[in-house]
């Protein structure tokens, strides 16, 4: 792989469809293994989200936008990056 992945380390990741199944679970591991990341989950809460799959994770770290990625949804409301 080239080396420019090798050193790609993110600090702030959006994670579309973050508290369905596969989304959540994702967000579970990134809180659990990269400490240094912060996670927006941007979700529309259709049948199939749920909030409470990411409940209780630490605030600081992972926050809810309730919006839909169909809809142009360019929240100013997400996070700025933490650097450029
Ligand atoms: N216990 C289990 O084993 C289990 C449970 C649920 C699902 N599954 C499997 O997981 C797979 C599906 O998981 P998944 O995570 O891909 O789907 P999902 O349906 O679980 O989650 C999709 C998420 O995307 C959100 N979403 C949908 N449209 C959106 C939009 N336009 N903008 C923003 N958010 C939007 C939904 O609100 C939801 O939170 C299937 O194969 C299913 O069979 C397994």
């Amino acid at each position: 792989m080239p080396a420019v992945f090798e050193s790609f380390e993110p600090r702030d990741i959006i994670v579309t469809g973050g508290c369905g199944f596969i989304g959540s679970n994702f967000v579970h591991y990134v809180v659990k293994n990269h400490l240094e990341v912060h996670v927006t989950v941007l979700d529309k809460l259709t049948c199939a989200g749920n909030r409470e799959s990411i409940a209780g994770l630490p605030a600081d770290r992972v926050e809810l936008v309730v919006g839909d990625i169909c809809a142009g949804c360019r929240p100013r409301r997400l996070r700025q990056p933490a650097r450029p």
